[in-house]
């Protein structure tokens, strides 16, 4: 009888692995840049380092464990994420003495029992950064800054969601309110909701559930409860994002799996994951060092799903060796400054356009198409450009297509008439 892996472990084959090298490389360089050093840890801990650092009451704490009692009777638990470990290591080695900001970066398999889908597994990787020390508004600015290079190096095009968790001083009063809504609407809350409702009601908002989703559509956010410096704090954190041009979208449903969240926490969103379209979360935990019974230092740090970004990768990858979808040949600078808004429409729409410049003439135009390998040329000539048309090639059959495409079609209809022309 054939022996199969674990369910949610999974081997990573030479193709792919060859991708982990290239991200992880790649890290290593991103975070070189800003000044951060590698800590290596173990993939096992004491079970209460979780229990406290993420909290009794999360998913990961109370069903995604693995957690086995040793010969020693001791209760032990293979990692579930890594910010805890570098501060059990941050406390245990005095790291603080050495430096007044420890910046640290780790790469690694982290273990939660969940249910197993695309893009989520029981034995999974992170490649995670944390800096302590600093509670200015700019190291958590420079850190999303730093995430920001490194998936614009690997050229993925991904979005930043960011929220403001608030404090102590200031959350104690929002959770309030959130849990007097949710009890206002507690018929419309699947049962798991009722739990969280009393326990944990933060995460009321994080519920997949459509019918809990409806019924906290309208329930109250913490941006309006935040005190008077956390508010300021989140403006200038914004305030830096928006001086170096990152694009982020302000996210006030954003609360996150892990308890030890404050103020600034983001989440870094990819297109193409299907639903585990996380690729990173991170926030900053202000509390923490203090609560696993080191000084009060202030830190803040995400992590990476290293599976979630190979997907990214190959499919990228997989793009760029691919002949594109459609190929622009304008005549003229009029036809080209039209060329370039199609190609941006349809690019946007997720098809590959390769669009020529007017300057070459038609005949070196359709020899770099057929160079590419493309079947269609869209080619925008005077004629019917007064019209807001292109006349479509088809590059194997070596005809122009009597019917002429109008260029303000959406996307896709635009590509499936290009497509469709010569049936
Ligand atoms: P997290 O949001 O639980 O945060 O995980 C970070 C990333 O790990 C997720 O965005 C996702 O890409 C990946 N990930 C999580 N669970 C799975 C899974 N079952 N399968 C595949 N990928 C997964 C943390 O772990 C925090 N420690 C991040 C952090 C560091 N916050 C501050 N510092």
């Amino acid at each position: 009888m054939k022996i199969a892996a674990v369910r949610g472990f999974r081997d990573v084959l030479p193709e792919e692995s060859a991708v982990w090298q290239r991200m992880e490389t790649q890290a290593r360089a991103s975070f070189a840049a800003y000044g951060f050093s590698e800590i290596i840890l173990p993939v096992i801990e004491k079970t209460e380092l979780f229990a406290r650092a993420i909290g009794e009451t999360t998913d990961i704490v109370e069903k995604e464990m693995y957690t086995f009692t040793d010969r020693d009777e001791s209760s032990l638990t293979l990692r579930p994420e890594g910010t805890a470990s570098v501060i059990r290591a941050y406390i245990e080695h005095s790291l603080s003495h050495r430096e007044p900001v420890s910046k640290l970066f780790y790469i690694g398999a982290m273990f939660r029992r969940e249910r197993p889908q695309k893009g989520r597994y029981r034995q999974f990787h992170q490649i995670g950064a944390e800096i302590l020390g600093r509670d200015d508004p700019l190291i958590d600015a420079e850190l999303v800054l730093m995430l920001n290079d490194f998936f614009t190096t690997l050229h993925l095009e991904v979005a930043v969601d960011v929220n403001s968790l608030g404090d102590a001083v200031c959350r104690p009063r929002y959770r309030e309110s959130l849990r007097a809504f949710g009890e206002s609407k507690l018929a419309e809350l699947c049962e798991n909701c009722h739990a969280r409702l009393h326990r944990n009601p933060l995460r009321l908002l994080d519920c997949k559930e459509p019918g809990c989703r409806q019924a906290m559509a309208d329930a109250p956010i913490l941006t309006d409860f935040l005190c008077a410096p956390c508010r300021d704090h989140f403006a200038r954190v914004q305030a830096y994002l928006r001086q170096e041009n990152v694009s982020f979208a302000l996210n006030p449903r954003l609360v996150r799996g892990l308890d030890y969240y404050c103020r600034t926490s983001f989440e870094v969103i990819a297109q193409g994951l299907g639903s585990q379209n996380a690729v990173c979360g991170g926030g900053r935990y202000d509390g923490l060092v203090e609560q696993l019974g080191g000084p009060a230092i202030p830190g803040i740090g995400f992590a990476i799903g290293v599976e979630r970004l190979a997907m990214l990768m190959q499919t990228r990858e997989h793009h760029l060796s691919s002949t594109p979808d459609l190929f622009i040949a304008p005549l003229g600078a009029a036809a080209e400054s039209q060329a370039f808004s199609v190609a941006r429409r349809l690019r946007h729409g997720g098809y590959r356009v390769e669009l020529e410049s007017s300057s070459r003439g038609l005949k070196a135009q359709m020899r770099r198409a057929d160079k590419l390998g493309v079947r269609y040329v869209l080619i925008l000539g005077e004629n019917e450009l007064a019209a807001g048309k292109g006349t479509v090639r088809d590059m194997q059959a070596k005809s122009d297509w009597p019917t002429a495409i109008d260029l303000a079609l959406p996307a896709q209809t635009m590509i499936e008439a290009v497509r469709n022309v010569n049936s």
